[in-house]
């Protein structure tokens, strides 16, 4: 049990102390910077970036985006983005657009979107590959829509065309491609999707929150890339996260429409209450206009050449990632990324790749794991940065050292005892306290997740749901302390 931390002091604090406060909290955090945590941090390894975002940041930090009558800067600035973007990817300066907070949000818009330009249809659907981001399965609970996952080919990974034309229905409001798959690092066929949804009359939101910014900079560097953007016909949105390989600061994403009435769907406005009338484009009202300057400042400071030139390196990095994953025995990358994602499985029963995630991290190296899923094998994820280039040595040293360390452990027993216990359980009833004794058993502790990532593995999808959420408020709970 910890003891409270007082949050509002009674009296006012020096503003000096704070930073030392906020180090010890930050101590235990995975790295940000230098390419070691191959998941959710994205490093330019340029101070002068860095620098140049944050000062951005800052100038911008009490304008409200709520209002872009009150702040003309925000419109100024949010059309120079969306413009860049739209520019490089298959539209141009006209291209209608969003800046959003980050790829859920543009994903949700983009749902709501095409659910709203079809307000006939009762019950909407949408058809995403099994692949595709959870933002998706989000968007489909927020806004009452239903998903349909349709299987995807279990050898490439990619999204099967006719299976996808197949799920549509007369509910289907969108169809929808990944540009790339964040768990595989593949691109769907895009092409064939978008001509086959057009046809239907349907839209095609391309998923690129990940790929978008960095695609069009491998093709420039010699990669094979699909097509993928609003050059290819039929598609008809496409989100692209500038705080993925755009390197800017959280809270960056851009949202394009092929035409205005789709974005016009995406918009939102109330006029019948007694306040102000609010008219947004995103799902936030009162918003920081940070996020929106510092990607503009990045993308000034980084420029065409500077994406070039990290887009060389994260493809020289995965390339030499690939090559050496391929002398260590025991590991195989799955597929054949077109990205700079990577996914490592095993066909080895003694190789538990929850345990190899633990033995990496404990290396200095942070993989993420990934779970089974509609018949798609568990793997760990890796996405290459401008920086990895200089730390791919350093990794297949660690991966080779965990994959000796786990698989001399030998194959680890499934967790029959846990589950036998979770399902005394009503999960929708586990209380934090109740969950909180018993994560330990599962292994839980200080960067150790492998007995908790084996159990929720072990589950069927709907139960992992529930697990997830309870294990969320325990860790918000008294109960919990991970440090
Ligand atoms: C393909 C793809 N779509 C959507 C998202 C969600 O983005 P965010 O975490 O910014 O909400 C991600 C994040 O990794 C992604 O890779």
């Amino acid at each position: 049990m910890t003891t409270a931390h007082p949050g509002l002091p009674q009296f006012g604090r020096p503003a000096e102390e704070l930073p030392d406060e906020l180090r010890a909290m930050t101590a235990h955090d995975l790295p940000t910077r230098g390419g070691r945590t191959t998941a959710y941090t994205y490093d330019a390894g340029r101070p002068d970036v860095r620098e140049a975002a944050e000062r951005a940041y800052l100038a911008m930090l009490d304008v409200n985006g709520l209002d872009p009558t009150a702040f003309p800067s925000i419109v100024a600035l949010e059309r120079r983005v969306v413009g860049a973007v739209a520019t490089r990817l298959g539209g141009d300066d006209g291209t209608p657009g969003i800046f959003t907070s980050g790829g859920t949000e543009s994903i949700l818009l983009a749902v709501k979107a095409a659910r709203d330009c079809r307000p006939g249809i009762a019950e909407p659907e949408i058809v995403v590959p099994a692949t595709a981001h959870a933002a998706f399965f989000k968007a489909g609970r927020y806004l009452k829509v239903k998903v349909v996952a349709v299987p995807v080919d279990p050898g490439t990974f990619r999204a099967v065309p006719a299976a996808m034309a197949a799920a549509c229905t007369s509910n289907t409001v969108l169809v929808v491609a990944s540009a790339p798959s964040y768990a595989h690092g593949v691109v769907d066929p895009v092409t064939e999707i978008a001509a086959d949804a057009a046809g239907r009359g349907l839209p095609c939101h391309v998923d690129a929150c990940v790929g978008g910014w960095l695609l069009p900079w491998l093709a420039e560097a010699g990669a094979a890339v699909p097509e993928f953007d609003l050059s290819v016909p039929g598609v008809t949105s496409l989100s692209c996260d500038l705080h993925k390989f755009g390197y800017a600061p959280k809270g960056a994403s851009v949202l394009l429409f092929r035409d205005r009435p789709m974005r016009l769907a995406a918009y939102f406005a109330c006029a019948q209450w007694p306040g102000y009338p609010v008219v947004n484009s995103t799902v936030q009202s009162s918003k920081g206009a940070g996020p929106l300057a510092a990607a503009w400042a990045t993308l000034q400071v980084l420029g065409a050449d500077g994406y070039r030139e990290l887009g060389r390196a994260a493809l020289t990095a995965t390339r030499r990632l690939i090559a050496g994953v391929d002398t260590i025995d025991g590991l195989r990358v799955l597929g054949s990324p077109d990205a700079t994602l990577v996914a490592l499985g095993t066909d080895d029963a003694a190789l538990d790749l929850w345990e190899l995630a633990d033995e990496t991290r404990a290396r200095g190296f942070f993989l993420q794991p990934q779970l089974s899923v509609a018949g798609l094998p568990a793997s760990l994820h890796l996405t290459l940065t401008g920086v990895s280039e200089l730390g791919v040595d350093g990794l297949l040293d660690a991966l080779r050292e965990a994959v000796a360390a786990v698989g001399a452990r030998g194959p680890v027993a499934p967790p029959t005892e846990l589950l036998a216990l979770l399902d005394q359980f009503d999960l929708t009833d586990l209380d934090d306290a109740t969950l909180a004794a018993l994560l330990p058993a599962a292994g839980f502790g200080p960067a150790r997740m492998a007995g908790v990532n084996r159990l929720l593995d072990a589950l069927p999808p709907e139960l992992r749901d529930q697990l997830a959420t309870r294990f969320l408020s325990a860790l918000y709970s008294p109960y919990l302390e991970q440090n």
